[in-house]
């Protein structure tokens, strides 16, 4: 349909229709079963408004799109169809790593083909929207929702979430959109304080805009076509009535005008955060503020109208909100085929097919981490008897907290896949090895696979204790008189306390939760068939008292190496420093920096330094790699990190070669947020720091001059 024609239709709209547009509900609405993810309140709707409203929520299935879709369209008088949003996080029936896993992988081009394949498998069966990617910075492991978003990094978290977008906004032949992606949670989230689910946010605006909105500009630059507001509140005021948030930081500062959505129950509950008196008042700021689709209240149906006939809303506003919906439906191509992209046959040989397993797999592989490996414990030999136990080695609920759709059947648990390819492995119930530690005698190695359940991160899933569980320390204490050599498997959704695993254990793979193959990523990480490549996107604390902890920490006024006496910056019962920083992954293969030449060392701002890195693998073994390149900014206009990765680069290395890696300088990426709350480039003196993790590595001076 054509802009004149949407704009036309709006014009026959009545007051109801074009408010109903604004309304989202679940398909529970519809008498169907549709996945509930969040609180359900009454919200007290007739049959003439669950006809009028403009999107549903959580359905994945293309039988009960299509019977939905026409049963609204037979009762709509104007015939705009509905729109259909769901939370495709990390895949939709075959499940890919938990995104804080996929951003393990540093690997753009992996995400944007995760993103597009999943994209896919959800927009046959009738999603229009999928509420993903999660943009959300985090830096408290105490947080649930650490393991949907990209980790601590701004620079990272930029290049990942425009990746997510691109892969899920695909094209149909017809140039209709196949999915539309929507940002969230605008904005700051993961800050909440104490790391408590749906918290206060208290931040500075300087620090929102130097390295919480780089992400979403990347998105919105990208074409996302949807932006859900946060549950907290920046600047005292809950982001979804947040004017100054929406209206000038999102629609003017970032030229975003496509739909912003609240989440889940939001509106109302302005009443509860005790800025509305009631739902009146609660749909009025929303409102003004230019959110426009209430997800699951009736504050908008309900309350917009008298709103509009008082005058205290107006219609112009009104039919723009309607408008950007409209506009969202319109490319999408749900005018012409309200079906969207629902594909019966793809249904059938697309959904959990060897090509997304074969991609779901790729994408596990780069996302396990091995954060130590001492005396070469991995990867294990074929012949060698190996004890595989622990609290996850026999379930399948593997899949991670954003796996609503996910077909369980398709997952392997640990035990059935590991032990039928190989004679030599042993599973022993956990239970068991409780009672009778005896029975892993004769065993060379132990593969423990512990952490946190599948069921212990995620949305309102915060805790104050990230320690393994004491009775799996306990078991592997027994194990550990017997059986010299351990190696400990994490399973979790956020950074876990690992600091007495890494007492026990020689070996520590971080496996986040993989989907749907993860018994066979481990597998062949384990025995060597993959070499691991991942690198740690989040600080893992040494204890919860680090909490929150980021590897881009400030020098203070007494930072502890400068000073010399007792004043520093530092615990008196702790190392500053995480047990693993951000970036820290090792290889199965032995990779080195041979040397780094810089064309120069000191560039005009028109100019760039070219560096070059010659690396080499010692080893007999292929490997994936990732250089990382860290500036520090030794003087500036307000306190900059002592180190900030600006640029990535991952590469494969045959075995027994070297190889070249080229960074470039340009001045863009020495720029940073003034106190003034504008953008600044100084001239001065820089540090570069190039490695394969956050800490080791090496530095040259650099100047940018006039
Ligand atoms: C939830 C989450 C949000 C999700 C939405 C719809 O409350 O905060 O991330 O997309 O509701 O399920």
């Amino acid at each position: 349909m054509q802009t004149k024609q949407l704009k036309e239709l709006i014009s026959q709209m009545t007051i109801e229709e074009k408010i109903g547009q604004l309304a989202q509900i679940t398909g529970d609405f519809f008498d169907t079963n549709a996945k509930i993810t969040g609180p359900m309140q009454t919200m007290d709707l007739t049959e003439k408004e669950i006809t009028k409203v403009g999107s549903v929520i959580g359905i994945l299935d293309y039988k009960k799109v299509k019977q939905i879709q026409d049963m609204y369209l037979a009762k709509s008088r104007l015939k705009i169809p509905l729109i259909f949003m769901s939370d495709v996080i990390h895949g939709a029936n075959t499940i890919f790593p938990i995104p804080l896993g996929l951003s393990s992988a540093f690997n753009e081009d992996l995400i944007y083909e995760v993103a597009k394949i999943s994209g896919k498998e959800a927009a046959i069966q009738g999603c229009n929207v999928t509420f993903s990617p999660m943009a959300d910075l985090a830096f408290d492991a105490r947080w649930g929702r650490n393991m949907e978003g990209n980790g601590e990094d701004p620079y990272l978290n930029e290049r990942l979430t425009q990746a997510y977008v691109r892969g899920y906004q695909q094209k149909d032949k017809q140039g209709n959109l196949q999915l539309a992606s929507c940002l969230k949670h605008f904005a700051g989230y993961g800050l909440v304080h104490a790391g408590r689910e749906y918290n206060t946010v208290d931040i500075s605006q300087r620090f929102l805009k130097e390295y919480h909105y780089p992400a979403y500009k990347s998105g919105i630059d990208a074409g996302a076509k949807m932006v859900m507001t946060a549950f907290n509140t920046i600047n005292s005021i809950p982001a979804v009535s947040n004017e100054s948030l929406l209206k000038r930081d999102l629609r003017q500062n970032m030229n975003f005008d496509y739909p912003i959505i609240s989440d889940w129950g939001a509106i109302s509950e302005l009443i509860y955060h005790k800025v509305a008196q009631n739902k009146k008042e609660a749909a009025l700021q929303a409102f003004k503020a230019s959110c426009d689709i209430d997800m699951m209240t009736s504050c908008y149906q309900k309350e917009l109208p008298k709103l509009i006939d008082e005058g205290l809303c107006n219609e112009a506003d009104l039919d723009k909100a309607v408008y950007r919906l409209l506009n969202l439906k319109n490319e999408l191509g749900l005018f012409e085929n309200p079906y969207g992209q629902i594909d019966e046959e793809a249904c059938k040989n697309f959904i959990l097919s060897m090509e997304i397993k074969n991609k779901a797999k790729e994408a596990a592989d780069e996302s396990v981490v091995l954060l130590k490996n001492e005396e070469s414990i991995l990867p294990v030999k074929n012949e060698e008897k190996v004890i595989i136990c622990g609290p996850l080695s026999n379930t399948k609920e593997l899949m991670g907290p954003w796996s609503i759709y996910g077909d369980v059947s398709a997952i392997s648990s640990i035990k059935e896949y590991f032990t039928k390819q190989n004679k030599n492995i042993k599973y022993i119930d956990y239970e068991q090895v409780l009672q009778n530690i005896e029975l892993i005698k004769g065993a060379k190695k132990v593969i423990f696979f512990g952490g946190e359940t599948s069921f212990e991160s995620g949305e309102a899933h915060s805790k104050t204790n990230i320690n393994i569980e004491q009775k799996q320390l306990t078991v592997l204490k027994q194990i550990k008189t017997i059986v010299k050599d351990i190696v400990f498997v994490n399973f979790s959704g956020r950074p876990l306390i690992l600091s007495e695993i890494n007492i026990y254990c020689q070996g520590i793979l971080q496996a986040w939760f993989l989907g749907t193959m993860t018994a066979q990523s481990l597998y062949d990480i384990i025995y060597g068939n993959i070499n691991p490549s991942g690198k740690l996107t989040m600080s893992f604390p040494r204890t919860v008292g680090h909490c929150p902890i980021s590897y881009r920490d400030y020098p203070t006024g007494r930072p502890k190496e400068y000073a010399i006496d007792e004043y520093t910056s530092k615990y008196i019962d702790c190392l500053n420093e995480p047990l693993f920083p951000f970036g820290h992954g090792l290889s199965y293969a032995n990779i080195q920096i041979n040397k780094i030449v810089y064309d120069k060392e000191e560039f005009k701002k028109n100019e760039k330094i070219i560096i070059q890195v010659e690396v080499e693998n010692l080893s007999k073994i292929s490997a994936k790699q990732t250089l990382q390149l860290y500036i520090n900014d030794l003087v500036a206009d307000v306190i900059r990190p002592r180190k900030e990765l600006k640029s990535f680069k991952k590469f494969k290395i045959n075995k027994l070669i070297k190889k070249e890696i080229i960074f470039e300088i340009n001045k863009e990426m020495l720029k940073y947020i003034n106190q003034n709350g504008e953008e600044q480039i100084d001239t001065g003196d820089f540090e570069i720091m190039i490695g394969f993790d956050s800490t080791n590595v090496q530095t040259q001076k650099i100047k940018l001059i006039k």
